[in-house]
């Protein structure tokens, strides 16, 4: 069995989805503060799923599933937030939550005896970037308390290693997107703060915000690496994999090698939608660096993973998601 913690949330229940699929036994831990109840219950009809509600920030919360779930094997942490703006505007919450929160899951499972883990660790490690793409040796040097809460991670890993024999494999994303193929679950974060998403639904809410014209790139907006959720998840799969047959530490990034601007991805979305998209030119965000790609030579070489989806299907997906979301609502 594996446990989720986040796995009501938009990368996590992806990942349980596959999980089941390959009919593997998955157990989720979720406060539900972001994750959703009704993804638990859409993702419960697709194989065995436990749900338990708790934070990782109470000790006992964690050590109870472990306590009555003696056979989970390993871990996959996806809980935690994820906003680089309300990290800077309230870093107590992210060290909080994101390092406090983890040392209490990485304690429970040395209690418990259960030693590998994947870590969801972000591009936000690398800080603003000295060269792109980024490979793994790239200097760490976040520039905000998020990316600051996932390298510190990211090092208790390695020390827990060293000293308790804790395996984990962090995988360094860049930026996810797209939904599920089968229009299963996708993308439901409030707010939403992600490019994507906000084009597909700027029509609803009368205009797209578009900060920054004015960077050192193609056209003056920011460059990214887009990889789609499904691939994304894929590598988690591999990770796991990596951890039972080498027994061996390490870290990836995931990201497709490929930088689009954000009026590159509003032309794409255009295309997609059939329609134009308004958009009204802001100020920069605050700590948004102008290009991050990734450099995925490591994962494809001893992960073996594959870019199998192009972004014009991620953005496809998520359109087909946001039109079923309305739909419902
Ligand atoms: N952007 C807009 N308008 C929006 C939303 C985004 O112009 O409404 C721009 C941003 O300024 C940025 C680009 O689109 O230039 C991408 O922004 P996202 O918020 O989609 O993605 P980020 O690169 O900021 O975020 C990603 C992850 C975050 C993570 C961060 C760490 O999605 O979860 O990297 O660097 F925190």
């Amino acid at each position: 069995m594996i446990l989720v913690t986040g796995g009501a949330g938009y990368i996590g229940s992806h990942c349980v989805l596959k999980l089941l699929s390959d009919g593997i036994d998955v157990i989720v831990f979720d406060s539900l503060e972001l994750g959703h109840r009704e993804t638990i219950e859409t993702l419960k009809r697709y194989g065995s799923l436990k749900f338990v509600q708790g934070n990782l920030k109470n000790i006992d919360d964690i050590r109870g599933v472990f306590m009555s779930n003696k056979n989970i094997e390993s871990v996959i942490h996806f809980a935690g937030y994820s906003q680089v703006a309300e990290s800077i505007k309230n870093p107590q919450k992210y060290y909080y939550n994101n390092v406090y929160g983890t040392l209490n899951l990485l304690n429970a499972m040395l209690e418990f005896g259960v030693k590998q883990i994947v870590f969801s660790s972000s591009a936000a490690v690398y800080g603003e970037p000295k060269y792109t793409p980024i490979d793994e040796n790239h200097q760490l040097n976040p520039i905000n308390p998020y990316g600051n809460s996932k390298l510190i991670v990211e090092k208790i890993l390695s020390d827990y290693d060293k000293a308790y024999g804790l395996k984990s494999v962090s995988l360094r994303y860049f930026n996810a997107c797209g939904a599920d193929s089968n229009g299963i679950i996708g993308e439901m974060h409030n707010p939403e703060t992600h490019l994507i998403p906000n084009i597909l639904k700027s029509d609803k809410e009368g205009s797209l915000k578009l900060f920054g014209t004015d960077y050192d790139t193609k056209d003056g907006t920011c460059v990214r690496d887009y990889i789609n959720i499904d691939d994304l998840i894929n590598a988690h799969i591999l990770a796991l994999k990596y951890l039972q047959t080498n027994n061996k530490s390490d870290c990836f990034n995931l990201g497709t090698g490929e930088g689009n601007s954000v009026k590159e991805i509003i032309e794409l979305c255009e295309k997609i939608m059939c329609k134009p998209v308004k958009y009204e030119i802001h100020p920069r965000r605050t700590g948004d660096p102008a290009v991050l790609t990734a450099d995925n030579t490591k994962a494809k070489e001893i992960l073996n993973w594959i870019q199998e989806k192009t972004l014009s299907q991620s953005i496809q997906s998520a359109y087909e998601w946001e039109k079923y979301k309305n739909s419902a609502e």
